[in-house]
């Protein structure tokens, strides 16, 4: 089964991308509404499906602080509560089941976060820190990039350097050196990291343009389950960083979005060509890692790993702690269910969890692949 997670701080859009109006995004197979409100200009996050008919709460406006649905103006605010059934006379009291999922959001480095899980604030993966973001002697650029691909193939892609002189052979890989250095591999909470020096190329490429040769160093990262930091320096000092959000759409499709910074050509006038840059790697990626014949399966040994691949081994590892957490959403039983039934399931958020709102739901939970660890048994590995 291609594997989706619930428990994760996820990239939902750009902050500039939520103004005025509500935004239906989908994320993890799932549909979401995102709007700001107009007091605070603070984001929510909810599921779509208005709890009524299961309208689209995307398809109607912000009011205040809600959003209101297109079909009956129901209104719902920030903790998924109803506010305002326009039908009923006033002082009818709003059923308690008249409410949907509501998701945290964080806004960070321009990007608005959503966790879609269930899990109280203290036991939620942190947001990773990209200290470079704001920092005087960096400029930045983003863009983004879809690939017909599943998320953890996308994600291990930006992390494995032995195909660099292969597929990257006109940028920065070097075709003429194609063993690959031993590097251990450090697991610090969700972040997987390893340093490695590759020779760059000296007669093509990139480094041919920019007049660079020698060792080029790489700071590669996965913060889990779909983020990565990818940090190049070249021999003269020159530094990008990559910070990749690889959001899984659904099951098939993986939304990248990108901050590249730059510790060079700081005048903004180079930003076209810096972003170009991002895109002509990720375009080179692109073919192979939309042809790959299947997701990472990380129960079985499904494939054949050797010394270079240690940070992919380490991934798989890892997905499997948070599968085996009973993090993963039974997609199949999800999809059977809405086609067979015309039941729509939803991943629970953090309310669903309190006693009081136990049976405040219209909507049901989408069931996880059966858990085989609890959360402590993983603290600390
Ligand atoms: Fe949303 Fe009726 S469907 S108010
Ligand atoms: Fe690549």
């Amino acid at each position: 089964m291609r594997m989706l997670l619930k428990n994760f701080w996820y990239v939902l859009a750009e902050s500039t991308f939520i103004d005025k109006a509500p935004r239906k995004v989908r994320a993890l197979g799932q549909d979401f509404v995102l709007f700001r409100r107009s007091s605070d200009r603070r984001i929510v996050a909810l599921s779509d499906v208005c709890v009524h008919r299961l309208a689209s709460l995307g398809g109607g406006q912000v009011n205040g602080d809600c959003v209101r649905c297109p079909y009956h103006g129901w209104s719902y605010g920030e903790d998924g509560g109803c506010t305002a059934i326009p039908a009923n006379s006033p002082g009818t009291p709003i059923p308690k089941k008249a409410r949907v999922d509501s998701y945290p959001v964080e806004e960070r480095y321009g990007w608005v976060w959503v966790f879609l899980g269930d899990l109280a604030p203290e036991e939620r993966p942190s947001i990773p820190v990209f200290p470079e973001m704001n920092q005087a002697g960096f400029r930045v650029v983003r863009g983004e990039f879809t690939w017909k691909a599943h998320f953890t193939r996308v994600t291990e892609n930006a992390v494995d350097i032995a195909h660099t002189p292969f597929v990257h052979r006109n940028s920065f890989g070097n075709p003429e050196q194609p063993v690959m250095p031993v590097y251990d591999v450090r697991i610090d909470g969700t972040a997987l990291t390893a340093e490695v020096e590759l020779e760059a190329p000296t007669s093509r490429g990139f480094a041919k343009w920019m007049g660079t040769g020698g060792k080029n160093r790489l700071g590669l990262g996965i913060y889990m389950p779909n983020l990565n930091r990818i940090d190049g320096t070249l021999s003269n000092g020159w530094r990008t960083i990559l910070f990749l959000s690889n959001l899984p759409i659904d099951e098939t499709t993986t939304l990248t979005r990108f901050i590249q910074v730059r510790n060079f050509m700081l005048n903004p006038l180079a930003d076209g060509l810096a972003k170009q840059l991002s895109f002509q790697i990720l375009r080179e990626d692109q073919p192979t890692v939309e042809g790959l014949y299947s997701a990472i399966e990380p129960r079985v040994a499904t494939e054949l790993h050797t010394k270079s691949d240690a940070m992919s081994i380490v991934y798989r590892q890892s997905l499997k702690k948070y599968v085996d957490l009973g993090w993963q959403i039974d997609h199949r039983h999800v999809e059977r269910v809405r086609s067979e039934e015309g039941r729509i399931l939803l991943i629970p958020s953090p309310r669903r969890r309190e006693t009081d709102l136990e049976k405040a739901w219209v909507l049901d939970e989408a069931p996880m692949v059966e858990a085989t660890l609890v959360m402590g048994d993983i603290r600390g590995r």
